[in-house]
């Protein structure tokens, strides 16, 4: 029944500001006004990764959650896991409103929120607050004013280290002035070298130890790529998540919202996205937990986006607009094309097209 209150609404929600819509559906998840999971996942969807059983591979991702106020409810619609964030250490408001604006006929978003959030403070009493079972990642990020950028991060590590599944060091967003320089190579290697070390004293020191997933954008210019990922690899990440929103407006061209500054999301990110992907599995030679972000509109493109190189996906504009029953239509169109393809599970698909997007 409420289900089916909630299967109704969601077509309505387009129908009001972005902005609004989405905190009346945080409203609606934490009153438990949302569809549920009618039963457990196929055991082929399965995916252990870090030592984690991931019930399937989909996720929800950074920026839907931000002040992790609905991580469970998330978990019940049918997400194998949840990230919450971009948080940072202290509260902030973000750009002036508006800052979200739908672009309805390319099924797109564009936003530039600018890292919005209630802090650490408020996140981490909530985690804390929470059940155990659930997969949680923590999306971490710095303050706008913050004089020392990568001391946000390594405070995001001290916060959540105990509570998070995974830590994401968000250095990707484009609504956050510079911050995207972090991924520079010479900027990377400060970061991760200070990264690492306070990971070991704090692991050190019982307060666990996540694995840690670099988010980048998609407008890494394709020859400064080779250069980061190995960066990356060097100082042992356990996971790339790939990408974030993108200042590009080529396949938006014709849209009249296309000029709002901000971070460009949903299907006309899919090839972009998928590409970077795919060629950050070839550099990585696999060996590096990708998690495919972009454009995930259908279980068809669930299907590409893995076999492009993620062991992961995440999504967040194509809930948006087609609503949570895309959870269960990814799910079947995953099992459906292990049994086309004769794989066993998941974990086979990973990789399988990769050259279908590198080819010239
Ligand atoms: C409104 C909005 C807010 C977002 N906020 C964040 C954020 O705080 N941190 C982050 O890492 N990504 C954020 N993202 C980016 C998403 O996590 C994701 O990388 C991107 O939207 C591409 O996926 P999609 O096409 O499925 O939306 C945001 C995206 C949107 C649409």
């Amino acid at each position: 029944m409420i289900g089916g209150i909630a299967r109704t609404a969601w077509p309505l929600l387009r129908c009001i500001d972005p902005e609004r819509a989405h905190e009346l559906s945080l409203r609606a998840l934490e009153l438990g006004l949302h569809p549920r999971m009618a039963q457990a996942d196929d055991t082929r969807l399965q995916r252990t990764l870090w030592d984690i059983a991931f019930p399937n591979p989909i996720g929800i991702a950074a920026g839907f959650d931000k002040d992790a106020r609905v991580p469970d409810p998330l978990l019940r619609l049918g997400f194998g896991f949840v990230e919450v964030g971009t948080i940072t250490p202290l509260p902030q408001s973000g750009n002036p409103k508006p800052r979200i604006f739908r672009l309805p006929d390319s099924e797109a978003v564009i936003n530039r929120l600018g890292f919005n959030n209630s802090g650490h403070n408020a996140a981490i009493a909530r985690l804390k607050a929470r059940p155990t079972a659930g997969i949680v990642g923590v999306n971490i990020g710095a303050n706008a004013k913050s004089e020392d950028r990568i001391g946000d991060y390594e405070t995001g590590l001290d916060v959540f280290s105990d509570v998070a599944d995974y830590i994401v060091v968000n250095i990707s967003s484009p609504n956050t002035a510079q911050l995207r320089d972090l991924q520079a190579p010479d900027a990377l290697d400060t970061l991760l070298t200070r990264l690492m070390v306070r990971r070991e004293q704090l692991a050190d020191a019982g307060r666990g130890r996540p694995p840690m997933v670099v988010k980048l954008a998609p407008d890494i210019a394709e020859a400064d790529l080779p250069l980061i990922v190995e960066r990356l690899l060097h100082h042992a990440v356990n996971g790339i998540s790939v990408s974030n929103t993108t200042i590009t407006r080529d396949t938006v061209a014709n849209e009249p919202l296309a000029s709002e500054a901000g971070g460009l999301s949903g299907a006309p990110l899919f090839d972009r996205a998928t590409r970077m992907l795919a060629r950050v599995y070839r550099l990585s030679g696999g060996d590096v937990p990708l998690i495919g972000i972009g454009g995930i509109d259908s279980g068809r493109r669930a299907v590409e986006k893995i076999a492009a190189g993620a062991s992961l996906i995440q999504l967040y504009t194509g809930l948006t607009y087609a609503g949570p029953s895309l959870i269960d239509e990814i799910k079947l169109s995953l099992t459906a094309a292990l049994k086309t393809r004769g794989l066993a599970s998941v974990a086979d698909l990973t990789g399988q097209d990769i050259d279908r997007w590198l080819e010239p």
